[in-house]
């Protein structure tokens, strides 16, 4: 089968296409793969950067879309069935294989591409907004990076989930596009972005961003409120000045859903059962932003490291 290697970590420009044998793990759930979504920790792994380092050459790909060939018994998947899973490696091929209570059946309505988006970026979201964040009906959640994948997610999330008013922080008027069109009530160009919302507005921050907007982030939490830290895509990893939190009664919040999830089995089950019923209805609808072959896999990793991307990357085979 056709598959992307990582041989050398020489980079993203640096990966090739080539043929494997297919997987064959019997205990695990065989799909032929219709999409594959492309995320920064794949970015990093081109460069041996990411936590987990898989001895080389190796399949990347973490997360895909498709229909079941192979299932084992008792798993309750059948050859035919559509689904997302997560393979966690081995995604960005042909064939990809991933543990059962890792691969779940999907709605008829949800196309492969989008479905490649899901798991991943709203599994986290949901851990950061209702496991860590505790989000309360009618509360006001401020998302930034609005227009990414995980701020995407977010803006969805958070309206799903009962939040009152959601704002997009984006750093162009294009970005504010995709965010409203994701459902976010009100849209603020990072550039300034507290004096458009005001001090002491919002209840929740989610903050994959990180970089100089942090403490501006602190001033926007009214008493109670809640900063979840998700990533650092501005580089820089902020400090707090902790007496920031003692005098306003609010509360950084770090957010590591992966390492989590993953040690737990069945948690991830939980959270796609709990999502599940707003991604029938249409509430949960994954952005898109660009779909690459399989032999342009270098490109959409690339698109990664500019600021361009909206959206998830999805690679078809
Ligand atoms: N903690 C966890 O469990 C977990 C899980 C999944 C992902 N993550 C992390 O969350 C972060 C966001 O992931 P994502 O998929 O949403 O990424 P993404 O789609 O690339 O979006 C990130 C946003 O960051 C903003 N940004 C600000 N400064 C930037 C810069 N210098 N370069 C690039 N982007 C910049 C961009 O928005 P503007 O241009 O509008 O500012 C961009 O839309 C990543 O670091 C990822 O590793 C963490």
């Amino acid at each position: 089968m056709r598959a992307i290697h990582i041989s050398s970590l020489d980079g993203p420009e640096a990966v090739e296409v080539v043929d494997v044998p297919e997987p064959s793990e019997d205990s695990l759930v065989t799909i032929a793969v219709k999409a594959a979504g492309v995320a920064f920790p794949e970015l990093l792994q081109t460069r041996g950067l990411y936590q987990m380092k898989p001895d080389l050459p190796f399949v990347p790909g973490a997360e895909v879309a498709g229909v079941v060939e192979r299932a084992p018994e008792g798993s309750g998947f059948s050859p035919g069935d559509r689904v997302a899973a997560l393979t966690l490696l081995g995604g960005f091929a042909e064939k990809a294989q991933a543990q059962p209570d890792l691969t779940f059946a999907l709605p008829d309505d949800v196309p492969f591409e989008e479905a490649a988006s899901f798991t991943f970026n709203y599994a986290t979201v949901y851990f950061a907004l209702l496991e860590r964040g505790g989000l309360a009906e009618g509360e006001t959640v401020l998302v930034h990076g609005a227009a990414g994948g995980i701020g995407t997610a977010a803006i969805q999330m958070a309206k799903a989930f009962g939040a009152g008013r959601v704002i997009g922080v984006v750093s162009t008027e294009a970005k504010g596009e995709i965010a409203r069109s994701a459902g976010a009530d009100e849209v603020v160009l990072a550039e300034g972005f507290l004096d458009a919302v005001g001090k002491s507005s919002v209840d929740v921050v989610v903050d994959p961003v990180g970089g100089g907007r942090f403490t501006d982030s602190l001033r926007a939490l009214k008493e109670h409120g809640r900063l979840l830290v998700i990533g650092f895509t501005a580089g820089e990893i902020p400090t707090v000045k902790v007496n920031r939190l003692l005098l306003n009664n609010i509360a950084v919040v770090g957010v590591g859903w992966g390492a989590f999830a993953m040690s737990r089995p069945g948690h991830v089950q939980k959270e796609w059962e709990a999502m599940l019923p707003h991604l029938r209805s249409g509430a949960l609808r994954p952005v898109v932003g660009s779909t690459h072959q399989l032999e342009d896999a270098a490109t959409a990793l690339t698109s990664l490291e500019g600021r361009t991307v909206t959206g998830k990357v999805v690679l078809v085979p």
